[in-house]
């Protein structure tokens, strides 16, 4: 009777797709097929045999591709594919060697060879615990939707850090740290730490996310006409130019929330610090949208702390203190302000606890955050700007 019914289950699960979900393995060293024994030493074949469900295991070491990863396969919502590092070992993905890195000043990167990870059309992945250095754009997710990036670094790419493009929808990114990225090939006018741009799609967020040292902008949101949501995200020392470039064109805001062509785009920005960027800490750059902006810090930027010249945003609680532009803020008629540092008090180094950032560039606590400190907390303890102590 027992081995009868089991042979049905067999038969019924064959039928049904109810197969066990695999584990595939790949290690730089690799040369094998996918096993934990014998792993794979290429992570595209890792990709191409995974299915719904399936999770790809990438060793410690550093991989160096010759053609970038392509993602053109989906999972489901109850069954996503996964890619991570096996527990958490270190996994460093090399993009130097791939085409575009860089190319000459002003020649295009064809839309298929951006993205050390090029995620075009694939929907339901998960990706934790990777480094992606020195590729053409480290992730370039396009038309991708409901993917899941936690505690990811891309820094040091030929292009924005990590960027969304297209029409995508219900992305998280969580933890991620974009720094030093930079683009030769236009002399710094387009490499963000992170980017969600030209497209449109509910429900992106962005959350407790480090964006430093980048040639352009901390964050981009150009053309997106979709409300983003924002939130820890801390940019500072955006838009120096640390590579020597002739005739240097990074705009070096940390938060560029549109554009004036842009469709209006609500975005929401929330308990985010900009500090010590070359230009403004937070500027709508004429998105003529409804953006809701509370309990942000904009400190010791190059220019304004806020700059709103075209939205009838709601800004609400943000500090703007010690920037160096011809004011703390620079704001339309139409936009909203209540309870800001503007609005009352004077500020300046001394009405914070802290205006040592160290403890914020230290490295990520086990669970992913950032490490909290008194950094730009105000003396007073008011319920005002942005703290890495708390959600707020
Ligand atoms: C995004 O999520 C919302 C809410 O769950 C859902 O209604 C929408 O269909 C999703 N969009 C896509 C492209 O999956
Ligand atoms: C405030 O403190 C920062 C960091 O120590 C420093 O760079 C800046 O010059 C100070 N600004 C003023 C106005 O004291």
């Amino acid at each position: 009777m027992h081995s009868i019914h089991s042979v049905g289950l067999v038969a019924i699960s064959a039928l049904v797709g109810l197969a066990q979900a695999k584990d595939i393995y790949v290690s730089p060293t690799g040369s094998g097929t996918g096993t934990s024994t014998s792993p794979y030493g290429s992570i595209q074949s890792a990709v191409n045999a995974a299915v719904a469900g399936d999770t790809i295991y990438l060793r410690a070491g550093t991989y160096k591709p010759t053609t970038n990863i392509q993602f053109k396969t989906s999972g489901t919502q109850a069954k996503p594919i996964t890619v991570r590092s096996y527990q958490n070992e270190k996994v460093v993905i090399d993009g130097e060697g791939l085409p575009g890195t860089p190319y000459g000043l002003d020649v295009s990167l064809p839309n298929g060879e951006r993205g050390i990870f090029h995620i075009e059309k694939a929907n339901y992945w998960k990706f934790y615990n990777l480094e992606l250095i020195n590729g053409p754009y480290g992730i370039y997710a396009r038309d991708a939707s409901n993917n899941y990036y936690e505690r990811l670094t891309t820094h040091d790419n030929y292009e924005t850090g990590f960027q969304l493009q297209g029409a995508s929808s219900n992305n998280t990114v969580i933890y991620l740290d974009s720094y030093r990225n930079r683009d030769p090939r236009k002399n710094g006018e387009s490499a963000d730490g992170f980017a969600c741009k030209e497209g449109t799609g509910e429900g992106n967020v962005l959350r407790n996310a480090r964006l430093w040292d980048n040639v352009d902008d901390g964050l981009d949101l150009f053309m997106f006409g979709s409300p983003v949501t924002l939130e820890e995200v801390y940019a500072w020392g955006n838009g120096f130019n640390r590579w020597g470039f002739s005739n240097f064109n990074g705009d070096g805001n940390g938060f560029k929330l549109g554009i004036t062509d842009n469709p209006p785009a609500n975005h929401v920005v929330r308990n985010c610090m900009a500090f010590a960027n070359a230009k403004k800490g937070f500027i709508d750059n004429g998105n003529p949208g409804a953006l809701t902006v509370e309990r942000n810090t904009a400190w010791n930027n190059g220019d304004v702390g806020f700059n709103f010249r075209s939205s009838s945003s709601t800004l609400k609680s943000n500090i703007a203190a010690v920037n160096v532009g011809s004011a703390q803020v620079s704001l339309v008629s139409s936009v909203k302000a209540s309870d800001n540092s503007w609005q009352g008090g004077s500020w300046s180094n001394s009405s914070f606890v802290s205006t040592d950032p160290s403890t914020l560039k230290q490295a990520r606590l086990t669970n992913g955050r950032v490490p909290a400190s008194d950094f730009l907390v105000p003396k007073t303890g008011a319920a005002i700007g942005a703290t890495t102590k708390a959600d707020v």
